[in-house]
């Protein structure tokens, strides 16, 4: 009961970005269980989320968004608040890595990082938050970061990727700041390597970069995407009613040697 009163998200809505697979779709039904409405948005579909979180005796729909366009985000958003009428909590999730030296990548490859994880997730919170606060949600919003935001990654070259990632930490704190009197929170969370598919599909990530980020990782393994719930948990949840403009880094160990 007192955990229900600290974490509980029961009455709750809350939107995951980029949930129809990987992290985004575990966290995704880890809200639900913690009692949420979870709208998982992405941009093809997410069927099997939304049947894990029935399974799961939860409640969850699907709306179509792309975070890079204004346009799709105010759409979802006005789908949203016609079917659900709030927004409480906001899983900025959705994105996107190469792996390019700086010379081999294009600006048009840059740009499509940029857009996704940095300017997607200012579009969301940006529209999400205007919500919130019109409505007088005292929400949580929670952007997706990475270790890559404060460590560079070796032996691949990611420059957009850890870019983007440290633009995220630090758009995180000036919302934060800039919201902080209207009962808004919003924070950051920096994973280290997780099992999903963008860190070990071998159709993006070949077998010897696996072999050489093995000996890097301090408890010789990636996270399972479900050990980053109970962080995400947390921020979503009146328990972090005094936390704003935090990055909470859950990597393992990796960026502290
Ligand atoms: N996997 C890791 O090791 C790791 C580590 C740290 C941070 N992250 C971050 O976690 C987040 C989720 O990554 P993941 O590992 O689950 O990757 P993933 O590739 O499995 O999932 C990413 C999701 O984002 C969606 N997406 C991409 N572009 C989108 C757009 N324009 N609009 C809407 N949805 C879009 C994809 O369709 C997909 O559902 C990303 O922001 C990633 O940078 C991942």
């Amino acid at each position: 009961m007192y955990l229900e009163e600290l974490f509980g998200l029961g009455g709750k809505v809350a939107i995951v970005t980029g949930g129809g697979q990987g992290i985004g779709q575990v966290v995704a039904v880890g809200l639900a269980k913690a009692g949420a409405e979870v709208v998982i948005t992405c941009r093809h579909g997410a069927d099997e989320t939304v049947r894990l979180i029935e399974e799961a005796g939860g409640k969850g729909y699907y709306v179509q968004c792309d975070v890079t366009s204004e346009e799709s985000v105010d759409k979802a958003l006005a789908e949203i608040m016609e079917k659900s009428g709030r927004i409480d909590v906001l899983f900025n999730n959705a994105g996107i890595c190469y792996h390019k030296g700086t010379f081999e990548a294009s600006i048009d490859d840059w740009k499509e990082v940029i857009d996704t994880n940095l300017t997607g997730e200012y579009i969301m919170a940006r529209a999400v938050g205007k919500i919130m606060i019109d409505k007088g949600i005292a929400g949580s919003i929670i952007n997706m970061a990475s270790m890559s935001g404060t460590i560079v990654n070796i032996p691949q070259w990611q420059a957009a990727y850890n870019a983007s990632k440290a633009g995220v930490i630090h758009l995180s704190k000036s919302l934060a700041i800039e919201w902080a009197q209207t009962g808004v929170r919003v924070n950051s969370i920096s994973p280290g390597y997780v099992a999903t598919p963008m860190s070990i599909d071998p159709n993006f990530v070949e077998p010897e970069l696996m072999a050489a980020w093995m000996p890097l990782m301090p408890m010789g393994r990636m996270a399972k995407p479900e050990e980053l719930i109970p962080a995400i948990l947390y921020l979503a949840s009146p328990a972090a009613g005094y936390t704003t403009g935090s990055d909470i880094i859950v990597d393992g160990g990796y960026s502290v040697q």
